[in-house]
């Protein structure tokens, strides 16, 4: 690995403390589950459910995304992200916006829940103008940054129609359906941020975790217009539950589609695997199984957009939520913390050596069992949790959470593990 000026390494404390903050909600959303099944189940929209939402969306997904784009900028976007005190301002911004929001959802104060959505989406936006700023000058695939620069076009939106929901439950001023309402932020901000920035890094990311080939040129702008014109579309349809939602629909699913199609051309062109890299890789087997949860979830989301609402859509459309939230996304980050935090942690422990070594590779810092226990519990967890919640099956929901639950905190300790490679100074 090349030797990166001390001045050029990712910042060592700030993606430390999102991933800390991301862990702690994750870990949180599932103990909320595991000690009151029953307080999320029943119909969906409700309170509680909303908390529990927001700790996996805006506290797992959105904050691990945030940490990661300072450790992904300088390893695989050439472009080096410095942690300024606006940096921090920002991270202070969203850490208090999203305990914030969980908590006022929770006790149901929905002017407390506003005002720390505005804060939360304040933070998003300081800390994502500060990283497109630095992207205008990357020499990286114009298709890539591309992805990056709508995800946080999008996730502009979905948190300004986030601020404008919480408001309107105490001021009641927006027009149309509430459910609609929600239906067009959670999509904008599902497909439009979290899953446009996931296919966007993973052009640059999965050729360096599985080992493969990295795709280039145009074809990379295919998945960026198609998801952008689908869930442009999507959230404007669903706004005003147009008949034609599933025209955007599929559209959504053709983008997704040929994200797919590239990791399948990544995988006709493997790389030499680096020594020391163990098979089956954890990384590989999370994003392989987010892959099929996307699967699912497209598959129950053209269901959905073709059928009427009935109490059966209401069931698969908790299904639908929970593939593509947790078993999508969720696990997606999942994935890729695995293989990014060992990549940081020996750029440090390198550093910290004066670049003369030796440091551990960073595929012996992960903790092995702990890896394969958290992705069995993950396997088990995602589909238990989807199918008890679409059928009211509580102990399914109960047995889920838990697994779920100790799933994330073998992951933190395994990830306390590697990190601490990052602040060791050999003697
Ligand atoms: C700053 C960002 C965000 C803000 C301010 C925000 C705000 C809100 C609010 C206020 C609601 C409830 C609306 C109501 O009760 O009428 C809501 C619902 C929802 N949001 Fe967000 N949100 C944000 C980010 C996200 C993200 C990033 C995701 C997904 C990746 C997401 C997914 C959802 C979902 C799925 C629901 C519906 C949950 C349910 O019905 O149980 N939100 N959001």
């Amino acid at each position: 690995m090349p030797s990166t000026p001390r001045t050029q390494l990712p910042p060592r404390l700030l993606p430390i403390l999102y991933f800390g903050t991301a862990h702690v909600a994750l870990a949180v959303a599932f103990a909320a589950v595991a000690l009151d099944p029953r307080g999320v189940s029943g119909f969906f929209y409700h309170a509680r459910m909303l908390g529990v939402v927001h700790l996996v969306t805006l506290g797992w997904i959105t904050s691990s995304i945030l940490g990661a784009l300072y450790i992904v900028g300088p390893i695989a976007l050439r472009v080096w992200l410095p942690a300024t005190w606006l940096d921090y301002a920002a991270f202070g911004l969203v850490i208090t916006g999203v305990v914030g929001m969980v908590a006022h959802f929770w006790i149901q104060d929905y002017a407390g829940m506003a005002w720390s959505a505005a804060t939360v989406g304040t933070g998003i936006m300081v800390a994502g103008s500060n990283i497109v700023r630095r992207l205008r000058g990357a020499s990286l695939p114009r298709a890539v940054s591309a992805h990056i620069v709508l995800a946080f076009v999008n996730v502009l939106g979905a948190a300004t129609m986030g601020v404008l929901m919480g408001f309107d439950k105490v001021h009641h001023f927006l027009p149309g359906f509430v459910i609609a309402n929600v239906f067009a932020h959670a999509h904008l901000a599902a497909i439009g941020w979290a899953s446009m920035m996931v296919v966007g890094v993973a052009y640059r990311l999965l050729p360096m975790v599985l080992p493969a080939e990295m795709p280039k040129g145009a074809r990379l702008w295919t998945s960026a217009i198609l998801l952008q014109a689908g869930v442009s579309g999507l959230f404007v349809a669903l706004l005003f539950r147009s008949r034609f939602v599933w025209i955007f629909a599929l559209t959504v699913v053709a983008g997704f589609g040929a994200f797919l199609w590239q990791v399948i051309w990544m995988l006709r062109r493997p790389r030499p695997r680096p020594p020391g890299l163990r098979t089956p890789d954890p990384a590989v087997l999370h994003a392989g199984a987010s892959f099929v949860s996307l699967v699912i979830a497209s598959g129950l989301g053209i269901w959905l957009a073709f059928a009427e609402l009935s109490p059966a859509t209401l069931r698969i459309a908790v299904a639908y939520g929970v593939f593509g939230l947790v078993g999508f996304l969720a696990q997606m980050v999942v994935g890729m913390e695995g293989r990014l935090l060992p990549i940081f942690a020996w750029y440090w422990a390198y550093a910290n050596t004066g670049y003369k070594g030796p440091v551990l590779s960073p595929h012996e810092m992960p903790w092995r069992r702990g890896q394969e226990l958290v992705f069995v519990l993950w396997l088990f967890g995602v589909p238990a949790l989807a199918g008890g919640l679409a059928f009211d099956a509580v102990p399914f929901v109960s047995a889920a959470a838990w697994c779920l639950l100790a799933a994330t905190l073998l992951n933190t300790a395994n990830a306390a593990r590697i990190l601490r490679h990052a602040w060791r100074t050999p003697v």
